[in-house]
């Protein structure tokens, strides 16, 4: 076993509100800290389970981070933690984004597209683009102006007029859905490489938008991960197990998986349901 796969136990230390459903959670913890952009960790609240989590930005103090959306009872759970409480974390596990991946080509100008806590990869994403001076495109989508995370955030990291905010309820920036945002922006930009990660519905309008466009994707997915270790098999998408193999996938991977992506997901039972 390697080191990593050991539970190891640590504290929250400090919670920030991102958006009025997502909590950011930070925390003690050395090999989180070295993780690469696009990466998840498995994190266990005692008495409510383990999960996976997107690793997030850390803090000026070097504390680890993850952004928690409650969903169902375990991540409610964590999401109503509250400093002090114990945690433990497995991890990093998982691929992570290739910067500048454009089939050897530079890359000039990238757009990021996330929604809810697909965010949490997206602003990592943005801060390592930062450093290497590519110009990044953000679109952040959610249903209403409180939902939407991660905006001042972002805009600090790649200037406010690079991040595109849509509701679908027109509360704040464009009204409408993401993908529609991004067909303005693809006419507009080009992009040499779209990343995503967020609802699936979403990330499949974009992956479209990309492919009609020719532009390389990189999309993060989900899927239900027990082990996060390539044992268990409950995080299988198509021939894939996503917690080894991904979860970040490029267009090629995203190809083979044309009858489930964007369609269905396994449910803890392994049955096929409707996303
Ligand atoms: C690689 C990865 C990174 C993730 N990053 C984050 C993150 O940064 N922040 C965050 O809040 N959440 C993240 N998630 C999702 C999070 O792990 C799930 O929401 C959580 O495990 C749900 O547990 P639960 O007990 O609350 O829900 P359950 O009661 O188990 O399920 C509630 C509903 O969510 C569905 N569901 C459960 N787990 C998943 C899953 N992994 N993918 C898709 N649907 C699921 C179930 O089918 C059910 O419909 C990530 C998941 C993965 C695979
Ligand atoms: S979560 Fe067990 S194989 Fe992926």
């Amino acid at each position: 076993m390697r080191t990593i796969d050991v539970i190891r136990d640590t504290k929250i230390d400090s919670i920030i509100q991102e958006s009025s459903n997502i909590r950011s959670f930070f925390f003690k913890d050395e090999p989180s800290l070295k993780a690469s952009p696009g990466q998840f960790v498995m994190v266990w609240l005692p008495g409510a389970g383990e999960f996976p989590m997107s690793l997030s930005l850390p803090s000026k103090r070097g504390l680890a981070s993850i952004g928690v959306k409650a969903m169902g009872t375990g991540s409610k759970a964590l999401y109503e933690s509250k400093v002090g409480d114990f945690i433990g974390i497995r991890g990093p596990y998982g691929t992570s984004f290739e910067l500048g991946s454009n089939k050897g080509k530079p890359m000039r100008r990238v757009l990021l597209v996330g929604g809810g806590t697909g965010m949490v990869p997206m602003i990592v994403l943005a801060k390592a683009l930062s450093k290497i001076s590519i110009s990044t495109t953000l679109v952040v989508g959610a249903r209403t102006k409180e939902e939407l995370p991660y905006l001042g955030i972002s805009k600090k990291i790649i200037g406010a007029k690079n991040v595109f905010a849509t509701t679908d309820d027109g509360t704040y920036g464009f009204k409408g859905l993401a993908h529609e945002q991004v067909q303005k922006l693809v006419a507009k930009y080009g992009f040499d490489e779209i990343f995503s990660c967020g609802p699936e519905k979403m990330m499949a309008q974009v992956f479209g938008i990309a492919k009609e466009n020719q532009i390389p994707v990189q999309f993060s997915l989900e899927r239900i991960m027990k082990c996060g270790i390539g044992i268990c098999g409950s995080c299988t998408i198509g021939p894939m197990v996503l917690c080894k193999e991904g979860a970040i996938l490029n267009e090629k991977d995203l190809d083979t998986l044309r009858s489930e992506f964007g369609l269905f997901h396994r449910d803890k039972a392994g049955t096929l349901r409707p996303i």
